[in-house]
């Protein structure tokens, strides 16, 4: 069995933090159909993607049957349209997404396009099962993909 390496857990460890802050998921609110629909999806890629870096932690065991079916459930999710979600005009209302957002749609486009190319490759790895090492490195690169959307375009608060 390999041993992710300290330096991949410690990165891990900061991004599980991050996955894992929001507690307080949106409900689904028939004024704010997009807003609520992206946002709704971002609390099941978080649902999914969070016992994930908590296997890589150590917080919960380590069960390769689990952690390829939550990558194979990340890797449904990202086949759907969220984009559909941040449709112009949709930049108000109950939201933490940055106007910078629908400023700089292709770039935003891109990040969203990695996190698909991130979330595939860990599906890969995750269904082969035994690397442990390449599967920790395969969810530190998607919350790598996470964080760098995050960084730039979600705000820590609601904006309005
Ligand atoms: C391309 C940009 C982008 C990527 C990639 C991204 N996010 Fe987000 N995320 C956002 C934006 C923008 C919001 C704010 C949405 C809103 O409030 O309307 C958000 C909101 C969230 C929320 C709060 C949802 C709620 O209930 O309001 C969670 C949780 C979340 N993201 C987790 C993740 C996780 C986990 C990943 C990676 C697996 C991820 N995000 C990848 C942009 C991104």
């Amino acid at each position: 069995m390999q041993h992710p390496k300290r330096s991949t857990l410690l990165a891990i460890s900061v991004l599980a933090g991050f996955a894992l802050a929001p507690l307080a998921f949106s409900h689904y609110d028939d004024k704010e159909p997009a807003q609520s629909y992206r946002q709704s999806w971002f609390a099941l890629m978080a649902a999914n993607f969070g016992p994930m870096t908590m296997m890589v932690k150590g917080d919960i065991p380590w069960q390769e049957n689990e952690m390829a079916a939550y990558a194979d459930q990340l890797a449904a999710l990202v086949t759907l349209d969220v984009m559909r979600g941040f449709a112009d005009g949709t930049d108000k209302g109950t939201t933490r997404a940055k106007p910078e957002i629908w400023e700089n749609k292709p770039d935003f486009t891109a990040k969203m396009d990695d996190l698909t190319k991130a979330v595939n490759a860990l599906q890969t790895v995750a269904n082969q099962g035994t690397d442990r090492k390449a599967i920790a490195e395969g969810v530190a690169a998607t919350g790598q993909a996470c964080k760098a959307c995050h960084d730039e375009y979600k705000s820590k608060d609601y904006l309005y």
